[in-house]
């Protein structure tokens, strides 16, 4: 079904986002006839610009990042002519009032029903400001909805989160707040659900009696590029863990939901977080933690600069770009299984994948001791490779009772034809039609910053120590070591 007629408002139009991920989404809706008929694009940034350039930015943008290409001549000029540009100081109220009066043409011209959502590809700190100026320059007095979607990092840590939701709350319901984590768009992250919950033999096996623990690797060959000044406030912790590396977690450990509505599945996910060990001393910090920063070092024989070296972060940085942690889910589905999570930048694969190990068969008697048996795995690959596997032992072809592990394999990334749509085409389309169980409500938001501000504070304070990994490594050794000296190794990441 397509979405509800309605005019989306992109602040933040001349952005990197606006332009990588953003144009390319809804282009791809419109071919897909997921937009309608009824629809407008306004993109808002302070450079002044007019539509027409605008028209040639989102060409570009499309040429460029989009999976379809642009249509040639008319077709292009139907869709190019629902975009405008419209230059904005976003603390006016006057320039709102103005936007406001231009909007109400495009809803007259495209009988679109007054329905509005706003997309804040913008700093944080401004989105206080938007919400109030939307308000009073009328923006909210339209008939239809009105959704603001907005964008991490939402906050530094709780109380800053907190300030920064409750001026978002003056103005938006709860309802009407659809925070974007990518993650939670991405196919495979939302397959989860289906393979635990439509499978007979996952489920049933779903739990401390026959899962040895869990690994969720979030692996980045990239350095920090130009985000440095970014970046160097946030880190891996705030960047990665706090949002993408905890939703994946929740998704693995949630009970199954009643139903499969938005709230009754953000209230399962709700109930993990609450349910994570808290890392509640630095020494619990120091125990589970490790933090590391990229060195020099090299991938594929090219040299590569240390963090420290990188553009806009000082040469003294403390700031992490790897992040290993053993976590515990305390209740009684998972009371004693690790979840061990890591993510880093400048490691040697980009990839994204979560493996379940599962207990070993008991030794027996079939066979022979010397046999080291292999652990059943199921990993799910979320990116870039998407598809999902289990490794099971099975006899090696020949006379010996020699047992081997294979894989059986479903790779949806290689099929032909299929063309998935990427996280922000999916969250652009949930949040026009109002579904917003890939989004993160508040009480999430909450407790994961709860949960990762003892570990930031543990950093800040100089309570556990920076370990620096060569660029292009799998981080420092003592990731392994997290494992090791539970009698566990992190598996192979492709
Ligand atoms: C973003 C982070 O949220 O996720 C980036 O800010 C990171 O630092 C990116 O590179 C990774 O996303 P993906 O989809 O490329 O795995």
């Amino acid at each position: 079904a397509a979405a509800e007629g309605a005019v989306y408002f992109i602040f933040g139009a001349t952005g990197d986002l606006a332009r990588r991920k953003l144009f390319p989404a809804l282009y791809s809706l419109y071919r897909e006839g997921k937009l309608g008929d009824r629809f407008a694009i306004v993109g808002l940034a302070r450079r002044p610009r007019t539509d027409e350039q605008f028209r040639d930015d989102v060409h570009e943008s499309i040429r460029e990042f989009c999976r379809y290409k642009p249509a040639e001549g008319g077709e292009w000029a139907a869709f190019a002519e629902r975009f405008s540009y419209h230059p904005l100081d976003i603390s006016n109220v006057d320039g709102m009032r103005q936007l406001s009066e231009t909007t109400q043409e495009l809803e007259r011209r495209y009988e679109i029903p007054g329905n509005r959502l706003f997309y804040l590809a913008l700093a944080p700190d401004l989105f206080g400001t938007v919400s109030r100026t939307l308000r009073d320059g009328g923006m909210l007095n339209s008939p239809g909805w009105h959704r603001l979607v907005i964008e991490k990092p939402f906050g530094y840590d709780y109380p800053s989160a907190e300030r920064l939701n409750e001026e978002i709350r003056q103005v938006f319901r709860e309802e009407e707040v659809f925070r974007i984590d990518h993650y939670l768009g991405k196919e495979m992250v939302q397959n989860i659900e289906m393979i635990r919950f439509a499978n007979a033999f996952f489920e049933p096996l779903w739990n401390a009696g026959h899962i040895a623990n869990v690994q969720i690797t979030l692996a980045e060959t990239v350095g920090v590029e130009e985000r440095g000044a970014y970046y160097n406030k946030s880190g891996a912790l705030r960047d990665m863990v706090q949002n993408h590396m905890l939703q994946m977690l929740t998704m693995i450990a949630m009970e199954p939901p009643s139903r499969l509505d938005p709230e009754d599945i953000r209230d399962e996910k709700v109930k993990v977080l609450r349910s994570i060990r808290t890392f509640s001393s630095p020494e619990e910090v120091r125990a589970r933690v490790i933090r590391g920063q990229y060195a020099e070092g090299s991938s594929k024989g090219k040299p590569l600069p240390g963090y420290r070296q990188e553009e806009s972060v000082p040469a003294d940085s403390a700031t992490e770009t790897f992040f290993a942690a053993r976590m515990f889910v305390d209740n009684f589905r998972w009371a004693g299984v690790p979840f061990y999570v890591r993510t880093g930048k400048r490691l040697p694969v980009k990839s994204t994948e979560i493996v379940v190990e599962f207990k070993n068969a008991p030794r027996n008697v079939l066979f022979a001791r010397k046999q080291e048996l292999q652990p059943n795995l199921l990993v799910i690959r979320v990116n870039p490779m998407e598809g999902i596997y289990i490794k099971i032992n099975a006899k090696r072809p020949g006379n010996e009772m020699t047992i081997q592990p294979v894989v059986m394999e479903y790779c949806q990334s290689c099929l032909v034809g299929i063309n998935t749509p990427e996280a922000y085409e999916r969250l652009i389309f949930d949040a026009g039609r109002g579904d917003s169980t890939y989004f993160t409500r508040w009480d999430e938001l909450a407790a994961a910053w709860q949960l990762v501000d003892p570990i930031a504070a543990a950093w800040r304070n100089n309570e556990s120590e920076l370990h620096f990994y060569p660029a292009g490594t799998w981080g420092p050794e003592q990731a392994d070591a997290l494992l090791r000296e539970d009698g566990f190794r992190w598996w192979p990441v492709n």
